[in-house]
Parts: structure tokens; C-alpha cells; sequence
């Protein structure tokens, strides 16, 4: 693509925009399960609007635009109060990731200067915890230590304590996990946190919003938040189930002499004194005035009525799907997420037949725990679709049936030839691997039943060098594309 020599009008600019983005998915329809939380009309626009008030204003100072400071620590003040953290304080962060990766990093900073003869610093991981507390401990140099799960996928609490060392500085658990849906025993690993003197931060990017006011509305759920004693940070995702803008989580910590140890402040180099609550420097004031407005549009009526709603919604999938013969809902799902299984029937085949009716679900790969499996995030906007699914599942689940069980002939070839590429990844070996598994050019494959086959049996290795050298080259830009 060639650097444009005039520039066009607005209508021609987003005219081309337009263009592009008639080959995205149509989140409108609701046919999605992941990555897209629709608040409605109504608050897509009053969140729309408030964000473009603020879309050049910057944080970074907040003496410039007091306004956003003031937004920023009414809404952490109001994620507070849901999460009964009498002294908690907090920071808005631009997602999940960013929440857990500063838990990482506070717990790093506060470890080195409480016990400043570790040389080593480890995190627990209950197996199920978020990718993003790995990319944490690749960021920042902390070892995972990963612990077991017990048979209903949730944290085991004696392996956690079993895992402690010396050199721990934080353990983590999650209400609930990304993967299963369900919620970690976040009371028995806060006496142990207790015990051993440790801080404990508990990943409620999802359960933050849903769980909290489904109690809030009366529903009998586990309890995960500040009220537990030994809960010493959670992550909380506005911009997932509060239907605020992407950009914006909060992290928060039970007092001010946690957070501390999260600030960053440079007075080393040439310029301006920097001091930074998060980890990125400038950004748009878009996100914190987003968020401020979807909370004042919903209330606190608004987000009870909309997680009842979904709590509601995600039983019927679950019984719904546990009564369409050869599927399994796993474990006990006990927020808005749900994974599925089948002994008999190909996980993969089934995504893709879902696939060809319009439904995109999130295939998640077997490990030592679990089959290969799909998920749903269960939303505002599927409340009028379970019918549907329900019926588009069953029709798929009778077409797989029809084609046959898996494992085809082919399937183990394919993978020994796939795995045999992979060891070595030269130019070469990567566009043979490309031809054969449809992704030539950065292309993804209609199908992605083979993908996803071959990828749950490859060493983690093969495929995590597959999916690294892939991806370098799908964000390539390339004319043919
Ligand atoms: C439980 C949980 N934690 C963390 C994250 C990461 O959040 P984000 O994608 O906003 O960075 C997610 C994302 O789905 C999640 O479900």
C-alpha cells in the first residue's frame, strides 16, 4: 500500500472505511460468543458520544483535564462499593490484560522491597487462569508456578498451598475462570494467603460485573470480592459486561499501601517528570468518559436486571445443550460462561457446521484436564437467540453424526508431515505448511476442522512456533490479501 500523496475529503475516507469493513462479522446480529459485548442502541450511542467528547483529551496529565480524573476515580470509587472494599482504591487500566498485568508487577515491586534478598520471584496459577497472567510473568520475569485443578475445574487449594516457596509473591485465582465458567474456591485460598502472609489477587474480569449484581439482585452466588479476608487485588472489566468501550478495566487494591507499589514514577531521564498510575503514558480520555456513561446510563437497576438476564439465559444454553444427545456442558458453569464437550462426536467438525450457519463460538483446545471443547460468552444480545442455537446445534450435531466419527485416515499423515515441517521453519517449510492447511497468504481457511485437529495433537512447541511464525506473517501487508 503506497502512502496516499493528497489527502480526501471525510465523506471519501470513510466511505473506503466503510468498504473494508463489509467483510467483518456482523456483530449485530448477536450470532457471536465472544470479543463483542452490545450494550443496545441506545447505550451504544450514549457511550459513542461521551467517548468522542473525550477522544483528544489525555490522561496522562491530569492536571490538564481534571474532568477525567475526577471520572476515573468516581468510577473506580463506584467498582469499590460493588466489590465491598471499604478502603479499596484502583485504577483504570485499557482492559484485562492491563489489570492483571499491573497486579503482576505491583506484587513484583512490593515483593522487592519487602524481601529484598529474593533473587527469584514466582506467581501461583491455578491452571485455569488467564493467558494474561503468563504473558505477565514473560513481561516481568516471574516464574508461573502452575497448580492442579480439582475434578470440577476449579483451583485446588491444597495444591496452591502445596506450591508456595519462598520466592512466592502473589497467588491468583479467578470468578470465574475464562475457560469453565466457574469459581475458584476464592475463601479457602484467602485463609491460606493469610497464613503465609501473601497477597492474593483474584481475576474477576467477568464475575466483577455479572456476580456482583446478580447478588446485588438477590441471586445466591459465590462470593469472591473484598468481603473475603485475604483478597488483597481484583480486575474487573468494564468494557465486557458493563458495556462500556473497549479500553477499560479496573484494577483494584484492598488499601492505598498496595496500590503504591503499582505507581511508576521516572525522574531519571532529560524531560518532564513522568508519573504513571498504569502502564501506558499518553491515551485518549475516550475510555474513562465511555465508561462513566454506561454506569450512569444502566445504574445500578440497569446492570441487576441485565445479569439476571444473563444468568438466566446461560441456564437455558446449559440445559439445552445437556439435552441435545452426545454434548456435555463441563463442570458447573456458575456465571454467563459455559464450555462444551462430546465424547462421540467431533468438537471440530461441529464448530465448523456452526460456522456454516452463521454462529462463531470459541474452540478451545484439550489439554490435561479436558477435551477439546466450545465456548460461549453468554451476553445481553443472545437473550432472544437460545432457540436458535439450540436449533442450529442440534442440526449440526445430526450432520457430524451423519459424516462419522473423527480421526480420518488422513488426519494422523497430515500430522506427522505438519510436525515434521514445523521442527524446522525455513521460508520454505513454511509456505508447504500453509498450502496444507489452507492458510496461504495470510488466508484463514473456511473450514478449520483440520486446523483444530492438528493443532490439539502437536506438541505445545510445534504450535506455539506455527502460530508465532504464522501470525508474523498474516500482520504483513501483502497486495493479494
Ligand atoms: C477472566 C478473564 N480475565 C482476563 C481477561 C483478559 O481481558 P482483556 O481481553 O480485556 O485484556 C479475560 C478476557 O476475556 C477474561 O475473561
Amino acid at each position: 500500500m503506497k502512502f496516499p500523496t493528497k489527502g480526501l475529503p471525510k465523506e471519501e475516507v470513510l466511505a473506503k472505511i466503510k468498504k473494508k469493513k463489509e467483510h467483518d462479522f456482523d456483530w449485530k446480529s448477536g450470532k457471536i460468543f465472544c470479543s463483542v459485548y452490545d450494550g443496545g442502541e441506545e447505550a451504544q450511542e450514549v457511550v459513542k458520544e461521551a467517548y468522542s467528547y473525550y477522544l483528544t483529551e489525555n490522561p496522562v496529565d491530569p492536571t490538564l483535564f481534571p474532568s477525567l480524573r475526577d471520572m476515573e476515580t468516581e468510577v473506580v470509587a463506584m467498582s469499590a462499593e460493588i466489590l465491598r472494599g471499604d478502603e479499596a482504591v484502583g485504577s483504570l487500566t485499557t482492559g484485562g490484560t492491563e489489570s492483571i498485568l499491573l497486579a503482576i508487577k505491583t506484587a513484583k515491586n512490593r515483593a522487592k522491597v519487602l524481601k529484598p534478598h529474593l533473587k527469584e520471584f514466582e506467581v501461583i496459577l491455578p491452571y485455569t487462569v488467564h493467558s494474561a497472567f503468563f504473558k505477565a510473568c514473560d513481561y516481568f520475569d516471574v516464574k508461573p508456578v502452575i497448580t492442579k485443578l480439582t475434578g470440577d475445574y476449579k483451583a485446588d487449594a491444597n495444591a496452591i498451598k502445596e506450591a508456595i516457596t519462598d520466592n512466592t509473591i502473589l497467588i491468583t485465582a479467578s470468578a470465574p475462570s475464562y475457560v469453565f465458567g466457574v469459581v475458584d474456591p476464592i475463601e479457602e485460598i484467602g485463609k491460606i494467603a493469610e497464613e503465609h502472609d501473601l497477597p492474593f489477587h483474584v481475576d474477576a474480569c467477568i464475575g466483577g460485573i455479572v456476580l456482583s449484581f446478580a447478588r446485588l439482585g438477590g441471586e445466591k452466588v459465590p462470593d469472591f470480592d473484598f468481603s473475603i479476608p485475604g483478597v488483597t487485588s481484583i480486575s474487573m472489566d468494564w468494557h465486557k459486561y458493563g458495556y462500556a468501550a473497549k479500553g477499560c478495566s479496573v484494577l483494584l487494591h484492598k488499601n492505598k499501601e498496595y496500590r503504591r507499589f503499582q505507581f511508576f514514577v521516572c525522574t531519571e531521564w532529560s524531560g518532564y517528570t513522568l508519573v504513571n498510575s498504569t502502564i501506558l503514558s499518553t491515551k485518549s480520555g475516550g475510555p474513562i468518559a465511555g465508561c462513566w456513561a454506561a454506569i450512569h446510563h444502566f445504574g445500578m437497576e440497569g446492570y441487576i436486571q441485565l445479569s439476571k438476564d444473563q444468568l438466566e439465559t446461560t441456564r437455558r444454553f446449559i440445559e439445552g445443550i445437556n439435552a441435545i444427545e452426545d454434548l456435555e456442558v463441563m463442570g458447573k458453569p456458575e456465571s454467563s460462561l459455559l464450555s462444551f464437550t462430546s465424547d462421540k462426536l467431533s468438537i471440530y467438525d461441529l464448530m465448523d457446521e456452526m460456522v456454516e450457519r452463521g454462529w462463531h463460538l470459541q474452540f478451545q483446545l484439550s489439554n490435561e484436564y479436558s477435551k477439546s471443547n466450545l465456548h460461549l460468552t453468554v451476553a445481553r444480545a443472545h437473550k432472544d437467540l437460545v432457540d436458535d442455537l439450540l436449533k442450529d446445534l442440534s442440526e449440526a450435531v445430526a450432520k457430524v453424526k451423519k459424516k462419522g466419527f473423527l480421526k480420518k485416515a488422513g488426519t494422523k499423515a497430515t500430522v506427522k508431515t505438519v510436525s515434521a515441517l514445523a521442527k524446522n521453519m525455513s521460508p520454505e517449510n513454511f509456505e508447504k505448511l500453509g498450502k496444507l492447511l489452507g492458510f496461504s497468504n495470510g488466508k484463514v481457511p473456511d473450514k478449520l476442522a483440520l486446523v483444530n485437529e492438528i493443532m490439539d495433537v502437536l506438541p505445545e512447541e510445534t504450535v506455539k512456533n506455527t502460530l508465532l511464525e504464522y501470525f508474523n506473517d498474516f500482520y504483513t501487508y501483502s497486495e493479494e490479501r
